[in-house]
């Protein structure tokens, strides 16, 4: 049974205990924000917290008589992070014709590769649109979702509804999108357990990827390669749906900048691609508006967050779904201990035995979660395999129980019915189930 010593988790059966020493017992609404402060030095507390109220803040115009706060676009697409990324957690897609995108964004290339191997921006637009605009720069436009409905009979009979996103775009203020243009629905992701993720070490990641070549089910992820900034070279890709920023910090960095228009001292130069005249004529920032400390704050405070213990581990439905979900292939990708290696950014986070429920690899998905857009290597139809750790908990943190890169799963069912290519196999399992083991795939999914 687990209790709590501190912030931390105690004395837990090993799989509840799901981030390892980073773990917390909270299972209400903040959940998502639990900050491990046992493991943060006396001397980081306010490096933690300062980190803290930037994710929070909600960032203005400048000129501003609040400058520490200030650098909001010339164009952006919310104003801070947390309108995302709520309580720490996941972004939704719109639901009715017309809504805007409050909490996800479009990424946009033509074919070719950047001079570092990343997708080649859209001539008029870059790499994400920018809905707004501050005062005398145009917001790029709008993207709508139109949903298109499906039904799926399973193997038993019973048949259940999906829905596929269409996406269109709408007052385009630099003219129509290159014909060639690709664009990809992403919802925002959640912000906990990423420094354990960042410390997974690499050679462990790839030893995966062989072990499921050599298992022969048809499953054969592969370690996306993007550019670091920092460091000027290729490595692993580790963050966003298609593993296509390789740390917290750089992610961060990227965030800032794609989401809100925000210079940082990895990304100096501000988000305007040259056919956008008013957003490169905005002179009121100096550039980078933020500096390395900022960006160092904001990036311990996610390497501080707490991944949620799991719940119910006993219940013997969970107990099923556990044992299925491991023969019908879930495993294979969604791999349930990982254990982080030397982590010198911060050595807390080495050494833990973690059950993230991912490979952190990307794989080929089916035609039908495909976005026909190459980000590094992965290509058009491979999405990195998600963490699962925390997901239980969506519905009560978030208020929604939308899943998958696009939000067009409205729960775990529709979520695993979208599975195709790599995991074919584990889906027709799946499918086979008899509904009562199809259910108690669900409620260990549910315990995590
Ligand atoms: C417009 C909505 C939006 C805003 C604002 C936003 N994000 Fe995100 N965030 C996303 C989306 C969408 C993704 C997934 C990106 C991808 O796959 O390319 C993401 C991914 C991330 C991830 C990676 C999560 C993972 O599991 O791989 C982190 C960390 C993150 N955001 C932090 C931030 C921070 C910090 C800010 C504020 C500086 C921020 N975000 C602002 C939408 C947003
Ligand atoms: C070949 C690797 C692979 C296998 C096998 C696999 N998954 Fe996945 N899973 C993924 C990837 C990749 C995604 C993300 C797809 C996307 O967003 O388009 C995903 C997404 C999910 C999600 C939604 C997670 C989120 O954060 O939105 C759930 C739930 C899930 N899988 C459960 C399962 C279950 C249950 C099984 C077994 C029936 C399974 N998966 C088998 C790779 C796999």
């Amino acid at each position: 049974m687990c209790t709590l010593g501190g912030s931390v988790a105690q004395a837990c059966a090993t799989d509840e205990k799901a981030g390892g020493e980073f773990t917390t017992l909270r299972q209400d609404r903040a959940s998502y924000e639990e900050i491990v402060w046992d493991k943060v030095a006396d001397s980081q507390q306010s490096a933690v917290t300062a980190g803290r109220g930037f994710v929070r803040q909600t960032w203005v115009v400048s000129p501003s008589l609040t400058p520490d706060v200030a650098g909001l676009g010339p164009t952006y697409n919310r104003p801070s992070c947390i309108s995302c990324h709520p309580h720490n957690g996941r972004g939704k897609p719109p639901e009715v014709q017309g809504e805007p995108m409050r909490s996800m964004l479009v990424r946009l290339s033509v074919p070719g590769l950047d001079n570092v191997g990343g997708p080649r921006h859209e001539p008029a637009y870059g790499d994400q649109l920018n809905e707004f605009g501050v005062p005398g720069v145009p917001g790029e436009g709008e993207a709508r979702i139109e949903w298109v409905s499906l039904n799926k009979t399973l193997p038993d009979g019973e048949i259940v509804a999906l829905r596929q996103p269409k996406v269109t775009f709408h007052k385009l203020a630099h003219g129509p999108l290159d014909n060639s243009a690709m664009s990809s629905l992403r919802v925002a992701s959640v912000m906990y357990g990423l420094g354990l993720l960042e410390a997974v070490p690499e050679k462990d990641i790839q030893a995966i990827a062989d072990e499921q070549r050599r298992e022969g089910r048809g499953v054969a992820g592969t370690a996306n390669r993007v550019w670091d900034v920092a460091k000027q070279s290729s490595v692993l890709g580790r963050f966003g749906w298609k593993a296509n920023q390789p740390t917290v910090r750089q992610q961060i960095a990227a965030a800032l900048l794609g989401d809100m228009g925000i210079t940082t001292p990895l990304f100096p130069k501000p988000n305007c691609p040259p056919a956008q005249t008013a957003c490169i004529a905005q002179k009121a920032d100096t550039h980078p508006e933020l500096n390395n400390e900022t960006l160092d704050q904001m990036a311990l405070y996610h390497y501080m967050l707490a991944v949620p213990a799991r719940r119910d581990v006993d219940a013997l439905a969970v107990k099923h779904g556990e044992k299925l979900f491991t023969e019908i292939g879930c495993s294979s990708c969604h791999r349930s201990s990982l254990t982080t290696g030397d982590f010198p950014a911060l050595p807390a986070l080495a050494g833990q035995l973690i059950h993230p429920y991912t490979d952190l690899l990307v794989h080929d998905m089916g035609e039908g979660l495909a976005d026909g857009r190459p980000d590094g290597i992965a290509s058009g139809r491979q999405w990195r395999t998600p963490p699962l750790w925390g997901t239980g908990l969506l519905e009560k943190i978030n208020e929604h129980t939308t899943l998958l890169h696009d939000g067009r799963a409205r729960g775990p069912l529709e979520a695993i019915l979208w599975h195709d290519g790599e995991a074919e196999d584990a889906r027709t399992h799946f499918e086979n189930l008899s509904r009562a083991d199809r259910e108690a795939v669900i409620s260990f999914l549910r315990s995590l």
